[in-house]
């Protein structure tokens, strides 16, 4: 018997690095998955490979062990082996090990969720095997403690939308709030290729906001006004007020200097091109960028996107959030 799963990735609609001082941030699952696909062992070793990059990683009480190497394995797997290890204790099934199959088509380290898409996608099909109905708030739960091991001191927001889907509202250490979106929209991403590291951006932006408190304070503010309009904007369908803000979005995180050249590029070539609205998505410092644009301009705006250096996507909302289901 195996289990499969499937966990979104996600976009940041407005409110990213400010989401981790308090601020209210919107943000959307899109339909790019991580799969994970577990079965049972019959010793008690947790095995986890990877298919991109290729790597594989076994876990033998409590140690971690590689097997076949790839690029980052350890910094990749060993979150992974060890979230498996917490659901197996929180699931009661201890008692035997699991061969744990990633199969995720999130690029990593650009922006887009990919270690939390993975943590939920593992947990969940973990879950599922063990017969359990899917408690996502336990996923959501366990997939946080995966994050700040990866991340220090992650905000929370991106294994809450991989296990919840849709758009949601979301504010630290607060209950979130689900925002309906009648009609789906296109969204465009465009990848600078650019790896960074969260935890690092994060750093980076608390260091620079620790020694400017007025301007801190005020950035926040407009970040909150921002949201309050982008939520009314998304309740009555307007995707053109939404791309305004997102632009006004884009512009407070260059305040905090986490845009960068090529980001600040595609961002211009998108709106340009008859997007809506651009900003960067996630951490900055390199990965991602979003835009929207009339159903029309669509294909413009990932053509200028493409021109201009970047890999482009054209996804939509997911709705649902983590799926799971056994196969025999
Ligand atoms: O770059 P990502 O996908 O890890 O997104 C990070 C979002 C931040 O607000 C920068 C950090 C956080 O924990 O919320």
């Amino acid at each position: 018997m195996k289990s499969h799963a499937l966990a979104p990735a996600k976009v940041i609609l407005t409110g990213e690095h400010f989401v981790v001082y308090g601020a209210t941030a919107i943000v959307a699952a899109v339909n790019i998955y991580s799969k994970a696909i577990v079965s049972r062992r019959n010793d008690k070793a947790i095995v986890v490979r990877s298919s991109s990059p290729r790597c594989t990683m076994s876990f033998v009480d409590g140690s971690p062990r590689v097997i076949r190497e790839g690029k980052d394995t350890r910094a990749i797997l060993e979150p992974i082996c060890r979230v498996a290890y917490a659901a197996l204790e929180h699931f009661d099934g201890r008692e035997k090990g699991l061969d744990i199959q990633i199969d995720s088509a999130i690029p990593v380290g650009v922006g887009l969720g990919s270690s939390a898409a993975v943590a939920v996608s593992t947990i969940a099909a973990t879950a599922r095997l063990l017969r359990r109905r899917t408690d996502r708030e336990a996923i959501r739960r366990l997939a946080f403690e995966s994050e700040c091991m990866i991340h220090k001191a992650p905000s929370g927001i991106d294994q809450t939308i991989s296990t919840f889907g849709g758009v949601i509202m979301y504010r630290r250490e607060k209950p979130f709030q689900r925002i309906p979106v009648r009609h789906t929209f296109p969204i465009i991403i465009g990848n600078t290729g650019k790896t960074r590291s969260t935890g690092a951006m994060v750093s980076k932006v608390r260091g620079f906001l620790t020694k400017r408190s007025a301007l801190k304070g005020e950035i926040l503010m407009s970040v909150e006004r921002v949201a309050k309009k982008a939520l009314a904007a998304l309740q009555c369908g307007d995707i053109q007020r939404l791309g305004e803000l997102m632009n006004l979005n884009h512009e407070l995180l260059c305040q905090i200097r986490v845009s960068t050249e090529e980001l600040d590029r595609l961002v211009s070539v998108a709106q340009e091109a008859g997007a809506f609205g651009a900003k960067l998505t996630g951490a900055g410092g390199g990965g991602c960028m979003i835009a929207v644009a009339p159903t029309h301009h669509a294909a413009n705006v990932l053509r200028a996107i493409r021109d201009a250096g970047g890999t482009a996507y054209l996804v939509n909302i997911e709705r649902k959030g983590v799926k799971s289901w056994l196969v025999r």
